[in-house]
């Protein structure tokens, strides 16, 4: 058994933690010992209307059980004033979970101007909002964790969720950049696409298999990733039922042509499986490694 996590002296909100899985991350937070901000606007699925009785209820639960949370009922889009609550509340901020979602599926065909900006605004400008806030305190007391939560339907696209899917790879690719910028702050950042039985998904997944995928099976790895063990930055997680792995981008070690005496697209067409053929790929842990096939290729062609 590996060491206790505890977040004794750590405050974290959860955002959209009034019902779902972020319900299910902010009591095990507080059952870790962490003081819990409980974010919710509480609206519909579909973002309309709120409703203060969603973060009410959940901190009321944690309290029962004798944990320590505080509920907050803004929108993420004024990310400040959620962080404000648990600057006022707690006097620090130190774990931030982005969660809080809504969906508009339409097929494209039909999307409209309004379901694609509203999704945006909740699950990116949201997020974006909330970290921005906190990231001042966090690079100013040199600790920081920060868990974005992306979807599948972004990583594998979903029919009839182009904003959505969207919006959740956009959220990754914030990932990346801050995990980067957040390092030496000892800010971690990381995503999760989880799977949950909650309301966003019934009536999706079939009863039997709805009933076992519970959101607090999702839970634990948001708590690892949010504590001081946790040394692991700009990972993808997938998380569920009880099952969770590492999602990696993998590259064909591709065809290089010579830019000097040109090529064109039949020669691309005629070196197509080379292109696509992932024997032997590579796995581009940044920037400075995805590039170095393509400098190898001018290299070979110099001079
Ligand atoms: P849910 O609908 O039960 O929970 C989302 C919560 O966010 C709700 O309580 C809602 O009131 C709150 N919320 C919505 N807009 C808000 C806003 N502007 N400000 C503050 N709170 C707001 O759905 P679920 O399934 O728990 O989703 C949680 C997160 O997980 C979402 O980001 C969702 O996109 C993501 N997700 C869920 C999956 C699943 O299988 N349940 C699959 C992939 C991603």
């Amino acid at each position: 058994m590996s060491e206790a996590i505890r977040f004794e002296d750590k405050v974290v909100i959860v955002t959209g933690a009034g019902g779902g899985l972020g319900r299910a991350h902010a009591l095990l937070f507080a059952r870790h010992g962490a003081k819990v901000v409980v974010n919710d606007l509480g609206g519909s699925a579909q973002g309309e209307g709120a409703n203060a009785s969603a973060a009410d209820r959940v901190v009321e639960e944690i309290r029962q059980a004798g944990g320590t949370a505080v509920a907050n009922h803004d929108s993420v889009t004024d990310g400040d004033k959620v962080v404000q609550q648990a600057l006022d509340s707690f006097g620090r901020i130190d774990v931030v979970v982005n969660n809080a979602g809504i969906l508009r599926d339409k097929t494209f065909h039909k999307m409209d101007d309004a379901d694609w900006d509203l999704v945006y605004r909740v699950h990116v400008e949201g997020a974006y909002k909330v970290t921005r806030a906190a990231w001042p305190y966090m690079r100013e007391q040199a600790y920081g964790r920060v868990i974005f939560t992306a979807s599948t339907s972004g990583i594998y696209g979903n029919f009839g969720q182009s904003n959505y899917g969207m919006a959740k790879l956009g959220l990754y690719g914030l990932t990346r950049t801050l995990a980067l910028e957040g390092r030496k702050n000892n800010i971690l950042v990381n995503a999760i696409a989880p799977t949950g039985g909650t309301r966003m998904t019934e009536g999706l997944i079939p009863p039997q298999v709805f009933e076992q995928l519970k959101p607090e099976l999702v839970s634990p790895l948001v708590i690892y990733l949010a504590s001081e063990q946790c040394q692991d930055t700009s990972g993808l997680f997938e998380v569920g039922g009880g099952w969770m792995g590492k999602v990696r981008w993998e590259r064909s070690l591709g065809a290089g042509f010579d830019p000097k005496a040109g090529f064109d697209a039949e020669d691309v067409a005629a070196n197509w499986q080379q292109i696509c053929n992932f024997e032997n790929a590579a796995h581009p842990a940044d920037n400075m490694e995805a590039l170095k096939e393509m400098m190898a290729n001018l290299q070979k062609y110099a001079g």
